[in-house]
């Protein structure tokens, strides 16, 4: 029996984890640099909370979650997406009540959903998400997509764009959904089964359907900008007057309504058209949920956030050069005995501080130094019979290719010099 990675998966192999970590480097960086800390939250959780908080009419519920039976007949599902979990944590462990009222949390981890593989879609993926509960202002909004923004230009990403939208408050979104409803239903029998069930349900949705796309009546549905009330017309205006002073470019994209329910007010994507991502790619989106805190029974708390899939980060990043530094010494012994020293050597290295490595695979000294070449090692530390009998290393710089004899008792401070520490 052969076994392969599940359809949808990927192994992150040793010689890409360094670019992996480079990523996730920026990303800790960035959210340092806005004072945002980092939250851990499982990667399942209990199904009804996602039924709950994303929707049991959204695509990620009804059709893309990986749920289980626990042992014990327990709904459990793991998680598509960051936002509802750490909702969920919030209101457990009473964040609310801190004395800080501003919550800020980040979190970078894998996520689940089945979707059909593509370049950058994966079935199992990684998100860096942000959330910033507790303030209800368009200063907040501005701060997430600020930070967002950061991230992309950190990055190198090319020909991004942010494009932003409103969805409004409850009062402006009952007003949305009816003239939705207005609109989809004379042409109803044309729509799918889906569709249809959302049209009761669930008007918004409709706008996402994958089936539907080409239908006329898409093109022509009323806007959610159109159906602001006064205040989250207010709300709104304040963010683009933000984001006009920051001077950050920006489009007002009226059809963006993003795939998961518990949005209100802002909402934005940024998409890129890098080549390597194929024209419009979004790599990351968010916006405010200021319903979902209590949806899943906590006190009513304003909340906004966004995420990035990691994968396409990883995809759009400009890496060409070599992030890999290479270890301090490189080990080379020919022999147990030497073998034996070898292994009390790199000990005390480590413990002092160097990376180290050593040949275990018993080879001559050619081999070992093509290992030593592909280390990046800087130092060769050469351990023969004449080495282990005289009590020293032939220590050689990789660079300059010269070589020294140094006593056992001072190759630390042989290394530490060279090595300008
Ligand atoms: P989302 O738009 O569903 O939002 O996902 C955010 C990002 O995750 C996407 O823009 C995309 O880059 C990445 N992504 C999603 N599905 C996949 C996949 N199958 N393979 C690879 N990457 C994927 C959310 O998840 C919200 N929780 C964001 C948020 C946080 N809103 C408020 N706070």
């Amino acid at each position: 029996m052969k076994y392969s990675a599940p359809r949808g998966t990927v192994d992150i192999l040793p010689d890409a984890s360094g670019k992996w970590e480079k990523l996730e480097r920026i990303l800790r960086t960035i959210a340092s640099n806005y004072h945002v800390k980092e939250m851990r939250t499982p990667i399942f959780e209990h199904t009804e909370l996602f039924n709950r908080a994303v929707g049991d009419t959204t695509d990620v519920v009804t059709k893309e979650m990986y749920t289980f039976e626990d042992k014990k007949g327990r709904s459990i599902t793991l998680r598509p997406e960051g936002t509802a979990g750490i909702a969920r944590a919030y209101v457990e462990n009473k964040m609310y009540a801190l004395p800080e009222k501003l919550t800020k949390v980040f979190y970078m981890g894998p996520m689940f959903r089945y979707e059909r593989p593509q370049s950058g879609r994966q079935r199992q993926f990684h998100q860096f998400g942000v959330e910033m509960l507790g303030v209800e202002s368009p200063y907040v909004d501005v701060e997430c997509m600020m930070m967002a923004i950061t991230v992309v230009k950190a990055l190198g990403l090319e020909n991004v764009t942010l494009h932003i939208n409103s969805l409004g408050d409850e009062e402006s979104r009952d007003a949305y959904r009816k003239a939705l409803q207005d609109h989809f239903r004379p042409v109803l029998s044309d729509l799918c089964e889906d569709c249809n069930a959302r049209f009761e349900k669930n008007p918004l949705r409709i706008l996402d359907c994958k089936v539907d796309a080409k239908h006329e009546a898409m093109k022509t549905a009323p806007k959610t900008i159109d159906y602001l009330s006064e205040s989250a017309k207010a709300h709104f205006d304040k963010v683009c007057a933000l984001l006009d002073d920051l001077e950050v470019d920006y489009v007002i994209d009226t059809n963006l309504v993003r795939g998961l329910d518990y949005y209100s007010h802002t909402v934005f994507e940024i998409i890129s058209d890098d080549p390597k991502l194929g024209a419009g790619a979004t790599v990351g989106g968010g916006g405010r949920y200021n319903g979902l805190v209590e949806e899943i029974g906590g006190p009513a708390t304003p909340g906004v956030g966004f995420a990035f899939g990691l994968e396409r980060l990883m995809i759009a990043l400009n890496d060409n050069e070599d992030d890999d530094e290479g270890i301090d010494a490189y080990i080379m012994p020919l022999g147990e005995e030497a073998r034996d020293l070898g292994m009390q050597i790199s000990a005390v290295l480590r413990a002092n501080g160097f990376s180290v490595d050593m040949d275990y695979a018993g080879r001559g000294f050619k081999g070992q130094f093509k290992s030593a070449d592909r280390f990046k090692a800087t130092y060769s530390l050469l351990l023969g019979e004449d080495e282990v009998k005289g009590e020293y290393v032939n220590i050689r710089d990789n660079k300059t290719k010269e070589q020294e004899q140094v006593p056992f008792e001072d190759i630390v401070s042989y290394l530490e010099k060279g090595l300008g520490l």
